[in-house]
């Protein structure tokens, strides 16, 4: 997730790039940089780091010129460095390209192209783009960029310069967001609407696969074709700050709808041939998976919830023990690590100082380390062995949902990996599982349409002091995190317990009208958690149930049931967290509490 602009029109286009890459910067902030025409050459200042570097390096050597493209980076390919800034030149200088997204066909392009006599100075997927354009660019860009975008595959939002086209910006988008904003003798170009407001309210929100040649007097929409698309014009009504959280009330508003896209991006690329398993560059051989004894997931918080979905996953696949450990906890336990054991990590920020003191423990004990984290070149990513991206984007609110959601995405790829390579797991089995997890996206985002639901049961009940999520298997795993969700931003106390386990102690808590959240999704536990129901309910427990689709057997005993998109029970998780998120949410707005910063709460925990 990176932040683009671009800007033509009379004005020197610098400040203005600038401006808008500032209001993008919750996109990424790895480096940042700008290109600009002026007499005939394309310009380019980046700096790796925020914005203000960039702008640092513009007060000592400005660029000028009316027509320019920018960038803000959250890394992906390559590290964040100056080289793998954006924007990126072709091989002759005579193309600019600023991207957003992930090609995932770019090794084999740059094979070809370096068969060709191209050489690449970054090891970023875009600069291979900018070759590309430039191999395919006979004297007209717009069909240059034709050209590529039936080469490339994977996911961008592009725009592109060319010095011969000092009048012309050319824009193209897929699964990526792009808009064109309309002035008056001047246009634009940029990942989000906060970019441009403050000069236009007037925009095009390009559709995939469309490109813009973008003039100052002047925008044309086409299609892969070639073929004129006509568009309708869209009138920003928001201000500027509900602008920056896409018309969300809050970041985590935000954060919860940007989990179709990436559920979808972390699983691009990774499952090809039909249920084969393609994890970046961790190469792991069946010889090695063979000698492993045990497998260590290491995490704090979220990312240790994860972690527990992840023991279900890969000991039922993989059929390899698995021992789940809260990152602070682990290095003082004397854990038994040996070169038979691989400890995984799990991190969004690749910050946490837990975690990276516990992946110190196990390095020290001879322990492969496999690190899941969203933040490429953290410190985690860097002194891992191997490192399997969430490609979630910046999360900006504290508590955390999508980084959640592509963990488990990503725990899974890994049981499945390791399943495949070892034989534990039927083909056609594991190819169900992909297809399944293929369809996620969407029924992420038929769950988002509950908001309304979950918003009035919430409306109800944010009086409420105490909580008690319930489930069994996989659904205990994900009552965990819903019950963590609620506690840190709605300050209500609430408690996880596995079903059969509530008999035991707490269900002495529950007295008429307390409420329970009950995880129902798992058929072949669910004779066993509707007893587990019904003990809640004969003392006056007041029960929310979560239950799949067409299983109607909670109607009538509980006082409300929502149904999940029905799905695999295996990877139902990535899906039931959701509705938890948004109930928690809603609980907090209704309490009035400060959803994206909760008290006494940072988004990174650098120390121990
Ligand atoms: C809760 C939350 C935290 C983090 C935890 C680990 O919503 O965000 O529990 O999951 O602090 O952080 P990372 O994943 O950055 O290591």
């Amino acid at each position: 997730m990176c932040g683009i602009v671009g800007y033509i029109g009379d004005e020197q286009a610098t400040p203005i790039l600038i401006e808008g890459l500032k209001k993008l910067e919750y996109r990424g902030y790895d480096s940042a940089g700008i290109a600009v025409i002026n007499d005939g050459n394309i310009n380019i200042k980046k700096a790796k780091g925020r914005i203000s570097e960039l702008e640092e390096t513009l007060k000592k050597n400005n660029l000028y010129g009316s027509i320019g493209i920018g960038h803000t980076r959250w890394a992906t390919h390559g590290e964040p460095s100056d080289i793998n800034s954006h924007p990126h030149l072709s091989q002759s200088g005579v193309i600019a390209v600023v991207h957003n997204g992930i090609i995932e066909n770019y090794l084999p392009l740059k094979k070809r192209l370096i068969e060709e006599g191209y050489t690449f100075k970054s090891e970023t997927d875009t600069e291979v783009v900018a070759n590309l354009l430039e191999y395919y660019y006979k004297g007209d860009i717009v069909e240059a960029v034709m050209k590529v975008l039936d080469r490339i595959e994977g996911s961008y939002a592009l725009g592109v310069l060319s010095k011969d086209y000092p009048d012309m910006i050319v824009a193209a988008r897929k699964d990526a967001p792009l808009i064109v904003g309309l002035g008056d003798g001047e246009n634009f170009i940029a990942s989000d609407v906060p970019a441009i407001l403050k000069h236009t309210r007037k925009v095009y929100f390009l559709d995939d696969k469309e490109i813009a040649i973008i003039k100052k007097d002047s925008v044309k929409i086409i299609d892969a074709f070639g073929k004129d698309v006509q568009k309708s014009v869209f009138e920003v009504k928001w201000d500027v700050e509900s602008a920056e959280k896409g018309g969300y009330e809050h970041f985590m508003l935000k954060e919860i709808h940007e989990q179709p896209n990436a559920i979808k991006d972390t699983l691009r690329g990774r499952i090809v041939n039909d249920g084969e398993i393609v994890l970046d560059k961790v190469k792991i051989t069946k010889d090695e998976i063979d000698k492993i004894e045990k497998i260590f997931i290491v995490a704090c918080g979220t990312a240790y919830h994860a972690g527990v979905v992840g023991k279900y996953a890969i000991e039922k696949f993989a059929r390899i023990p698995v021992e789940v450990d809260i990152a602070s906890e682990f290095r003082y336990r004397e854990p038994i690590i040996n070169e038979r054991t691989l400890t995984i990590v799990v991190s969004q920020s690749g910050e946490t100082a837990d975690t990276i003191a516990a992946l110190k423990e196990a390095k020290k004990h001879n322990s492969r380390v496999i690190a899941i984290t969203n933040v490429v070149g953290s410190s985690i990513s860097r002194e891992a062995d191997d490192v399997i991206y969430t490609w979630a984007g910046p999360e900006i609110a504290v508590a955390s949902t999508k980084a959640y959601t592509t963990q488990l995405v990503a725990l899974y790829l890994i049981a499945l990996d390791l399943a495949l390579k070892k034989g534990t797991i039927e083909k056609e089995y594991a190819k169900q599982i992909c297809d399944e997890l293929k369809k996620l996206p969407e029924k992420a985002e038929r769950i988002l349409n509950y908001k309304d639901e979950l918003q009035e049961f919430a409306s109800n009940h944010f009086n409420t002091k105490d909580v008690f999520y319930l489930g069994r298997g996989l659904d205990y795993a994900v009552a965990m995190e819903g019950s963590l969700k609620l506690k840190e931003i709605s300050y209500i106390h609430s408690e996880a317990y596995a079903a059969g386990e509530l008999k035991h102690g707490t269900l002495a808590l529950i007295e008429n009208g307390t409420l329970v959240i009950a995880l129902a999704t798992q058929e072949h536990l669910f004779e066993k958690m509707l007893s587990n129901i019904r003990e809640v309910t004969t003392r006056g427990g007041y029960v929310l149930a979560f239950a799949m689709e067409g299983n109607k057997q909670l109607e009538g005993i509980v006082e409300k049931v929502i149904y999940l998109p029905k799905t695999m029970e295996e990877v139902a998780p990535i899906i039931t967290v959701i509705p938890l998120q948004l109930l928690a949410y809603y609980m907090a707005v209704e309490k009035g509490c400060d959803v994206d910063k909760p008290r006494n709460l940072a988004k990174s925990v650098t120390v121990e």
